[in-house]
């Protein structure tokens, strides 16, 4: 009996030990995975670029939801959720676009007496990015930027653009609805670039025509391009990461206002 009850006990008491040896090594896996996630997730926010060269390699329909998710769950103002996303993965409505920006002008001269959209002048919340998305042929030095002959990655150069719009006056949700679909994105191993040089032809006298191509609320305008797909390794001229921009230093950008 008394030799049960220590077998019993002995038992219980590895139980005990290996339940205690099970959690902690549990608990290690966790925080390792949860530091994982966090460089991950840290690196997407400070180190990945914009993508100049993308492949032609289609993406999954699952891998587009999951991007569009993204976008649809961003924050907005009273929740307002002002924007539209229109997925184009259509080569010749691309092709349309970028020969519509022209040079950076809207395609085609405006009717006679046509007043231009608000918009038109210029890409919303940017300044000008130039011709096109051509490299201007001096970069200021120390700007990183790509030397000349370059190319850029324009509207047509890659296999999904999510073309975004919004109410007027809600640039700034539409802007977070596009990061956030720039970094779901990222986190799938795309490479992304934001155009808002395309809403030049966009907004242009044929944004009637586009918005019924792309069915766009009628109170929107365009603001942004989003390129989506798998950075291309073919393209050797380009280089996303030592072409990228460098960016202003704290003290430039930064004010602390402490108590
Ligand atoms: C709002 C916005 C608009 C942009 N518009 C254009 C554009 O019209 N043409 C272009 O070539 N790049 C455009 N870009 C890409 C920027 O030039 C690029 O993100 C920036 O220079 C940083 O480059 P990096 O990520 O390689 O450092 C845009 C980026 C943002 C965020």
């Amino acid at each position: 009996m008394k030799k049960l009850s220590i077998l019993t006990c002995s038992i219980f008491f590895l139980v005990m030990l290996s339940a205690c040896g099970q959690s902690v090594t549990t608990n290690q896996v966790s925080s390792q995975t949860a530091q994982k996630a966090y460089s991950a997730a840290a690196e997407l926010l400070t180190s990945v670029k914009t993508t100049q060269a993308f492949s032609e390699e289609q993406i999954p329909s699952e891998d587009v939801e999951a991007i569009l998710k993204a976008g649809i769950n961003a924050p907005s103002a009273m929740n307002t959720q002002p924007w539209h996303f229109s997925v184009v993965t259509d080569k010749d409505v691309l092709e349309k676009i970028s020969g519509d920006m022209s040079g950076g002008m809207p395609g085609g001269a405006p009717p006679k007496g046509a007043v231009p959209p608000k918009d038109a002048s210029k890409p919303q919340g940017t300044p000008p990015q130039g011709e096109a998305d051509k490299v201007p042929s001096n970069p200021p030095p120390g700007t990183g930027m790509p030397k000349s002959g370059v190319k850029k990655a324009g509207i047509a150069d890659a296999p999904l653009v999510i073309i975004i719009s919004c109410k007027e006056g809600s640039q700034f949700d539409a802007g977070l609805a596009c990061q956030n679909m720039a970094a779901e994105a990222q986190l799938l191993e795309y490479g992304s670039k934001i155009l808002t040089s395309p809403t030049i032809a966009l907004n242009s006298s044929k944004q009637a025509e586009y918005k019924k191509l792309l069915g766009t609320p009628d109170d929107h305008t365009f603001v942004a391009a989003l390129l989506v797909g798998k950075a291309s390794s073919s393209d050797d001229k380009v280089d996303s990461v030592s072409s990228a921009s460098v960016r202003n230093s704290f003290s430039d950008m930064v004010t602390y206002v402490k108590p």
